[in-house]
């Protein structure tokens, strides 16, 4: 009797799992479909030669805050987008042959910053927490310790070795990830002088925003940022209720502008779209006064996209016949999404992420451009719970929590989605609003960074040295060996395999031609 109940406890179960199944499609049951499919990987897998040249292109994709948890919500959510159910979807980083796992800490934190980690990845030396280009030598808020502790980027040994450089961001573009490609500063958040502490003036540091026009010559600038730039009794043009920040009166677009020749400077997308790269060598657009708008928020007529500012920078960049490095992140708001708890702001973000890199393959070469996709650090984003094939990135569990209420499959460790009390049911359409922040059993007014490893994938000339567990400021020794910029000039790769931009099918097809040629003769 007891088994007979089973049985048909068994065959209810296995109708109720059929029924939440909906959206597998029936190829999936046959044992082909999975042959098949990894048959075709291992065959890629077989055919994987490592590329041993010189890359003459390097371009570094930050995810800031794109911890493997926002990677995998991400890829569903553009399979989603597309209609379908999500999971067997692949981002363009998911098609780079060579993974690797950074580990992020900073010299004085477990759990990381954005300007401790970019002065590891960039500069190829970890620092302390809210420092950039320095070492740990320097303590935060020290002005003083900053001099003699400089150490310099990937940006900055590309534009000395001849290579055209640029920074695309939707942060601020004296934002710590983006800063350290050009900045030194004990603290990430002197942005403008009057930010500065007294001290700091006194002692003789500059603010990030003075670095960024007066350090390295950076070809392309694209991002937000407006407010830093101009003196205080300036209006910003987009909202004249707001001014800049600058309180010793320089106006640092003007001085950029000076001495270059077919520069330009854009505030808006009409300008920007206006922009011809042929006979622009120099361009910064400052879209916003501090960062870009989350991608779901964007107002289309005002801001360029991601992709379409890593478009822009590409034609101007690539003018160069010796070569160039671009700086892409997205991420800033990527970063941003969760902090405010937003798990759908975060992910939006990432999938536009994505789509940059998308465009920057179409416009590069695997053959001479080293392109490398990683995250400064994680969050404490978390995705799972009981959910069906197919589940909204931003739906609820289909099985109810101890409570007997439903609960979001993706929260977070900590943020503002605490609530003080009951924790209040769930579903769909509350759960799928856009400023919905997930539940999160810590209050705290920002969520947090997260402490675990975050992805490396890359691929191009080099790009196999990616493998492994590595510490982050790895990262920035294997674009200057890849590029043979210093400390690894004399790094002996041959130049990019220019040969080989004959696809070798292309090749065998020719021949083939050839053949029915002359045979046909
Ligand atoms: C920084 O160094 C200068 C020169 O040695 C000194 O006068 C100044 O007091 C120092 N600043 C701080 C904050 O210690
Ligand atoms: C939660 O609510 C209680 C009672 O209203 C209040 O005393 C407490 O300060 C609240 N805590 C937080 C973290 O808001
Ligand atoms: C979701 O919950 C809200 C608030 O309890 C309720 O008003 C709404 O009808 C629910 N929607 C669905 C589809 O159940
Ligand atoms: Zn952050």
């Amino acid at each position: 009797m007891a088994s007979k109940l089973r049985h048909i406890f068994t065959g209810l179960l296995i109708l109720i799992s059929l029924h939440w199944t909906v959206s597998v499609s029936e190829e999936e049951l046959h044992a082909s479909y999975w042959n098949n499919k990894a048959r075709q990987a291992l065959h890629t897998a077989l055919n994987v030669q490592p590329d041993v040249h010189q890359a003459k292109n390097l371009i570094l994709f930050l995810g800031d805050g794109m911890g493997i948890p926002t990677v995998t919500a991400a890829r569903i959510l553009k399979g989603q987008l597309a209609g379908h159910s999500g999971e067997e979807t692949s981002l363009v980083m998911d098609t780079f042959p060579h993974l690797a796992l950074s580990k992020t800490y900073n010299v004085d934190q477990q759990m990381p910053d954005s300007a401790g980690t970019a002065t590891a990845y960039l500069c190829g030396v970890k620092a302390n927490y809210g420092t950039l280009g320095v070492t740990a030598a320097t303590p935060r808020y020290n002005c003083n310790a900053t001099y003699g502790n400089e150490v310099t980027s990937i940006l900055h040994r590309a534009k000395k070795a001849g290579k055209s450089v640029g920074i695309v961001t939707t942060t601020r573009v004296q934002h710590a990830s983006p800063g350290a490609n050009y900045a030194h500063t004990a603290n990430r958040g002197w942005y403008a002088d009057s930010y500065l502490s007294p001290e700091a003036i006194q002692d003789g540091c500059r603010d990030i925003a003075y670095q960024l026009v007066h350090n390295t010559e950076i070809d392309v600038i694209l991002g937000g940022g407006r407010q830093y730039m101009f003196p205080v009794d300036m209006k910003d043009p987009e909202y004249p209720t707001s001014t800049g920040d600058r309180e010793d009166g320089h106006n640092l677009v003007e001085e950029w502008l000076k001495n270059k020749e077919k520069a330009k400077y854009v505030w808006n997308k009409a300008e920007f779209d206006a922009v011809k790269p042929a006979n622009t060598d120099f361009l910064m657009g400052l879209f916003e006064p501090k960062d870009c708008r989350f991608e779901l928020d964007r107002d289309l007529s005002m801001d360029p996209s991601l992709a379409e500012m890593t478009e822009k920078a590409i034609k101007i960049l690539s003018k160069n016949k010796k070569g160039f490095y671009l700086f892409v992140e997205d991420n800033g708001r990527i970063d941003h999404g969760h902090h405010g708890g937003w798990a759908k702001r975060a992910l939006y973000e990432t999938v536009e992420f994505d789509k940059a890199i998308g465009r920057a393959a179409e416009l590069t070469s695997e053959l001479d451009t080293l392109s490398v996709v990683t995250a400064d650090h994680s969050h404490v984003f978390a995705f799972g719970g009981s959910s069906a094939r197919g589940n909204s990135v931003f739906g609820v569990s289909r099985s109810l929590a101890e409570d007997r209420k439903h609960y979001t499959t993706a929260v977070y460790g900590n943020g503002p989605g605490y609530r003080n009390g009951t924790r209040p049911d769930m579903n769909e359409s509350i759960s799928s609003a856009d400023d919905y922040r997930q539940q999160a059993p810590v209050p705290l007014d920002s969520e947090t960074h997260g402490i675990e490893d975050v992805a490396i994938f890359a691929k191009g000339p080099m790009s196999h040295l990616f493998h492994g567990v590595q510490e982050q400021n790895y990262i920035a020794h294997v674009l200057a060996y890849a590029a043979c910029l210093e400390p690894y000039e004399n790094c002996e790769l041959p130049p990019p395999d220019h040969a080989g931009s004959i696809h070798p099918s292309l090749l065998l097809l020719l021949m083939g031609l050839l053949l029915h040629y002359f045979c046909s003769l």
